[in-house]
């Protein structure tokens, strides 16, 4: 996979060099080339916005180091990559959307700041690709570094060799629309706190039962709008699928 981000703050994402994906990039599974929007300006302050037309606070980036910039990493005709807008005002960002980028061969990220980018380039590259608006959740960040952070952290990790052991990814929150089980380790006993005795039993069938039941119970609790219409057996097998 090829990830393209385009940025006024390139050295953000240097911690994309540690951990998982940091291996992930040292093996070859992911590129990843943080561009500088500002190296696409020909003016002695290297000016990326302006005022917005029409009125109001706040500053707004232009269009051309934009258009500079996409066309450098995309080509100027039309392009398989898809181009991916962190904004409030986009899609939710989900664990399916982490499983989509994933799936993806080339990505490239816009990362805007101040009031957004001038909407035409949105208009503009979604005539010669795909551009999806993403959102990373109801509240508004300073710009799309952190939120891209966050889905290239989360799709990165799906994609296939990236996470040694690919079972772990299977019991997580949100793989099957249910918040996560509890886990212990050793010791068995802490700071006067007892694991749960199931998980000492050794019985497989009994663990897998206690697991699902904390997994509905949590997100009855935290999450009830996950559960949605949908009914969950508690005595812990998932319900039938038509
Ligand atoms: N940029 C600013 N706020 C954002 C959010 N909530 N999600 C994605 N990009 C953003």
């Amino acid at each position: 996979m090829r990830i393209d981000i385009v940025t006024i703050f390139p050295s953000f994402f240097d911690v994309l060099d540690l951990s998982l994906l940091g291996k992930a990039r040292q093996s070859g599974l992911i590129e990843v080339v943080a561009h500088d929007l500002r190296d696409f300006t020909h003016d002695r302050h290297r000016t990326v916005d302006d005022t917005p037309y029409g009125g109001g606070a706040g500053m707004v980036m232009k269009p051309e180091p934009w258009g500079e910039a996409l066309d450098a990493i995309v080509g100027d005709g039309d392009s398989d990559a898809l181009l991916v807008v962190p904004s409030p005002a986009g899609e939710p960002f989900t664990q399916a959307t982490a499983r989509e980028l994933a799936g993806e061969e080339h990505l490239v990220f816009a990362c805007g700041r101040y009031e957004g980018i001038d909407q035409r380039v949105v208009d503009h590259y979604a005539t010669r690709m795909r551009v999806r608006l993403i959102s990373l959740g109801d509240y508004v960040l300073n710009g799309g570094e952190v939120a891209v952070m966050a889905m290239i952290e989360a799709a990165g990790r799906l994609v296939p060799g990236v996470v040694g052991n690919p079972e772990s990814l299977v019991e997580e929150s949100h793989e099957d629309g249910l918040l996560e089980y509890p886990s212990y380790t050793k010791p068995a006993v802490w700071r006067g706190l007892d694991v749960p005795p199931v998980l000492l039993s050794g019985h497989h069938g009994r663990v897998a039962e206690w697991r699902r039941e904390q997994q509905v119970e949590r997100t009855r609790r935290v999450r009830p709008e996950l559960l949605g219409e949908t009914p969950v057996d508690p005595a812990g097998r998932a319900p039938a699928e038509d």
